[in-house]
């Protein structure tokens, strides 16, 4: 169902300043930033093998990351699981009883359809599951 972590999540209060550790300290590479007005934030991708690191910042104080951060500060936000049919997946999980944020795929960043899971049915972890669209 899973076919591996697509990528961890991190809340951060400015790309610009969190960039130059990943990019130029850790090596990664750096793929590019994109807007998601609907959940506004601006994201900046790093490729790290076959996984990325996503760096969300918010873009309006009602953003949920910017709530996430007035709560835990910067830190890991999420963990996206890549599947090959997010339809599918969901509706695998919501047979299994497992309360979720989102019924529905919604638009992610990067070409890809999305949906959140609740953290109370995961154990305290935010988790997403991702599917790519070509
Ligand atoms: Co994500």
């Amino acid at each position: 169902m899973t076919d591996k972590i697509n990528h961890v999540g991190i809340a951060v209060k400015n790309l610009e300043a969190s960039i130059p550790f990943y990019r130029d300290v850790l090596g990664m590479v750096f793929e590019g930033t994109e807007e998601v007005a609907e959940q506004k934030v601006r994201v900046a991708f790093l490729a790290v093998g076959e996984s990325r690191i996503e760096l969300l910042e918010p873009t309006a104080e009602d953003s949920p990351v910017a709530r996430f951060l007035e709560k835990n500060g910067e830190g890991v936000h999420h963990l996206a699981y890549q599947v090959e049919d997010i339809e599918a997946t969901l509706e695998k999980l919501k047979s299994a009883g497992v309360r979720l944020i989102d019924e529905k795929p919604r638009r992610g960043a990067h070409h890809s359809l999305i949906a959140f899971l609740h953290p109370k049915a995961t154990g305290g972890v935010l988790t997403e599951i991702c599917q790519a669209v070509k």
